[in-house]
């Protein structure tokens, strides 16, 4: 019997400096998509995957993250007065049990391989997942539970995976592909950040895992790769060259990269036109915006 996937790591010590000067006191994890934190939106999706330990992995600077997940009973009992339960229910359906949230200090940023490192001794001898919350996916059924239920047929580690253009390998780690099976390909190799045109496929590999302890022990070197950073993919595709399986998984859903402006953007018009009390509002503001430009041209 496969070993059950029931803990996340979430690498969220890098310093955010595209978010700049936003990210000199608000961890970039916390900036909101319409009203919660990215955070959040990773939190709601390990849960609905079946993750009961959460494991942060912060830095320096990062305390209001760490606040965020704190009960507010003031704040309750105020709302409970006024009777505004929708907001109450709300604010309950954010907080942490005792126990199930722990925070581990990355003190330099040596990069996401280290990060991940980090929580080696939460994590023992099981299967486990990574989420980065800047990668914000919507999708009907979540990204990482999609993946659990794939890893349960599979096992070995896994990589979520997305088609990207020529002119983008460049931005990501690229699955060198073995065997395409359409939603799973299987793979014989991964680069980080291959330039346009040297690329083994334009296949990318994007912020949710599902790893086996072999990748933490490849992490024990802590060599650096690309950028002079301790690359994760690089710990990967060491554990795969020991013999280990990984399969990058093409998941259903619409990613945004948050960690980018353009993509935060866009991720927040996306998710605001999807809410019942914002659409229309919104809707109008812009097509009359692009009826304006569109005139002034
Ligand atoms: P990014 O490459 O997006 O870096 O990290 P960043 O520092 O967050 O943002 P910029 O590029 O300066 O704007 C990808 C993920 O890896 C984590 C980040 O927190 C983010 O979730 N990370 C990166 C660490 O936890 N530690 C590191 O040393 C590097």
């Amino acid at each position: 019997m496969r070993k059950r996937v029931t803990k996340a790591i979430f690498p969220v010590a890098g310093l955010g400096t595209r978010f700049l000067p936003a990210t000199k006191s608000v961890p970039k994890e916390i900036m909101t998509l319409v009203d919660r934190p990215l955070v959040q939106y990773a939190i709601d999706e390990a849960r609905a995957a079946g993750i009961k330990e959460f494991i942060f992995i912060t830095s320096r600077g990062k305390n209001a993250l760490e606040d965020y997940f704190d009960n507010a009973p003031q704040l309750e009992q105020e709302l409970r007065r006024k009777g505004k339960d929708d907001l109450l229910e709300i604010l309950k359906s954010t907080n942490m049990d005792s126990g199930e949230i722990a925070y581990m200090r990355q003190h330099k940023p040596l990069g996401l391989g280290h990060a991940v490192w980090c929580a080696r001794r939460f994590i023992a001898n099981e299967p486990f997942a990574v989420i980065l919350p800047d990668d914000v996916i919507a999708a009907e059924k979540p990204c990482l539970q999609q993946m659990v239920e794939a890893f349960e047929e599979t096992g070995g580690n896994m990589v979520a995976a997305m088609d990207v253009p020529d002119d983008k390998t460049n931005a990501y780690g690229i699955l060198d592909v073995r065997e395409d099976m359409g939603n799973i390909v299987s793979t014989k190799g991964m680069v980080e950040k291959p330039e346009p045109g040297t690329a083994p496929s334009n296949l990318a590999v994007i912020g949710r895992y599902i790893l086996t302890p072999t990748v933490l022990q490849k992490l024990n070197k802590k060599q650096t790769g690309a950028g002079g950073e301790i690359q994760l993919t690089d710990a990967i595709d060491a554990a795969r060259e020991d013999g280990e399986e990984v399969y990058g998984y093409r998941f259903r859903g619409q990613r945004f990269d948050c960690g980018s402006k353009s993509g935060f953007l866009q991720a927040t018009v996306a998710f605001a036109l999807a809410r019942d009390d914002l659409r229309d509002d919104l809707w109008s503001y812009i097509s009359d915006t692009v009826h304006a430009a569109k005139a002034a041209q």
